[in-house]
């Protein structure tokens, strides 16, 4: 069916249908097509703490958070309030120098990560920041191979592109097979067969898979990846993007396990939702290339100073007691809601659970997009999980109160008696 007649079928304001219409016609025909075709043609408008209201009014719960993006909200004043002070002196900065943005975000971040990891390397975006952790992998180690987990997500950039998903990365002929390894979720028999030649610069791995519908893995899991490297001499590379920041009730998810890595990345809610931000923490080991050669990675946006201002404060926030005693509470909330309505309702066949990190799991092949779908009307907005159709990421931001979480609650049992009944 043509745009023009899905538009029609769906009451939209003339302001939005021209907004759907360009943005079919210049940025993205597909994905218009398919959030208008699923019935959820979404325009953000205004949007503040864990709402956003569509430009037509409707107004929505976020439980999407864009993976953390908006972890301390939107538009967190505090942090509103950063970065207006911050531009009224400073704007990207020269990335060639060094600055005293940079400096202080990078000293906090070597503190408040585990182990020994110390250099930070800032970079635009999450998925650069993988390409960095890749790259640094591959200098440190003399080695090519990347293994990564079929589950996994780290980015649609170059290297960490094809540390993710092979179709995606081989429709743009940008995978390499023989360079990136998958393996399967949770399987150390897989992982030490992918390990044992002994020619793995790195293995890359998500703590919790979220575009997998975050499956906790067992607790011993990590730290068997964990002496599987050091048996095989392989760096271990935590992508932290979506599990960082507190979300699982320890600052980082690599603490609920007891595992230390030889890189981290962080981005997403780093930057506060207002700035874009990605960082890699190394160890001084792997990290040695940064005293040998300066230029070694050049971005003009990466680190750029008033991304460092935000995320200064950002990780100062989550990493507050305040903020970790609200996850905890919140956390347990949470599960006592979930644990009620499943066991009124056994469509919801799955509760995955860290902290505030949820995938919800249901009993239809496409039950995540089917709930997505039911909750959009119903004023709440939440992602299916694109790797498993059957799991809705349920992801509450970090400051969120029982009132917001009862709210949505309620949302999501009425969703459910509709979708199941
Ligand atoms: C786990 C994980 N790693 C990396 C990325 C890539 O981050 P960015 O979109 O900032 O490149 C994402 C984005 O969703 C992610 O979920």
């Amino acid at each position: 069916m043509s745009l023009a007649k899905t538009l029609d079928q769906l009451e939209i304001s003339p302001r939005k249908r021209e907004i759907l219409t360009l943005n079919h016609s210049y940025l993205m025909p597909n994905r218009v097509e398919t959030w208008a075709g699923a019935g959820v043609p979404l325009v953000i408008g205004r949007r503040e703490g864990y709402r956003f209201w569509d430009i037509d009014g409707h107004e929505l719960q976020d439980l999407h958070i864009n993976g953390g993006t908006y972890n301390l909200g939107h538009r967190n004043p505090e942090l509103v309030r950063a970065l207006v002070k911050a531009v009224a002196t400073l704007d990207v900065g020269n990335h060639h120098f060094p600055s005293e943005a940079r400096g202080r975000l990078a000293e906090a971040l070597a503190r408040h990560t585990p182990g020994d990891l110390h250099y930070s390397v800032l970079a635009p975006s999450g998925g650069e920041a993988n390409d960095v952790a890749i790259k640094s992998a591959r200098r440190a180690t003399g080695r090519r191979k990347i293994v990564s987990l079929e589950a996994g997500y780290h980015g649609a950039s170059g290297l960490s592109g094809a540390a993710g998903n092979d179709t995606e990365a081989a429709y743009f002929h940008s995978d390499y097979p023989d360079e990136f390894v998958k393996v399967p979720f949770g399987d150390l028999d897989a992982m030490e067969k992918a390990l044992s030649g002994r020619d793995v610069a790195a293995v890359l791995i998500e703590p919790i898979p979220a575009t997998f519908g975050f499956p906790i893995p067992e607790q011993d899991y990590l730290p068997g990846v964990r002496s599987l490297c050091d048996r095989y001499e392989t760096l271990l590379v935590a992508d932290e993007v979506q599990t960082g920041l507190g979300r699982t009730g320890q600052l980082w998810a690599v603490e609920t396990f007891g595992v230390q890595p030889d890189m981290l990345i962080s981005g997403k809610g780093l930057g506060g939702g207002l700035y874009p931000i990605g960082v890699v923490v190394m160890t001084r080991e792997v990290g040695a290339w940064l005293g040998e050669r300066g230029w070694g990675y050049v971005s003009t946006f990466g680190g750029s100073e008033l991304g460092c201002v935000v995320a200064l404060r950002s990780l100062e926030i989550s990493a507050s007691e305040e903020t970790a005693r609200n996850v905890a509470e919140m956390s347990v909330h949470l599960e006592q809601g979930l644990g009620d309505i499943r066991s009124r309702h056994p469509f919801l066949c799955d509760v995955r659970q860290k902290g505030l990190i949820v995938g919800l799991g249901f009993d239809d092949p496409y039950g995540g997009l089917k709930m997505a779908a039911a909750l959009y009307p119903l004023g709440l907005w939440a992602m299916l999980a694109g790797f498993d159709r059957r799991y809705l990421q349920f992801k509450a931001g970090l400051l969120v109160d029982r009132a917001f979480l009862d709210e949505a609650l309620e949302k999501l049992e009425t969703a459910i008696r509709r979708v199941a009944g």
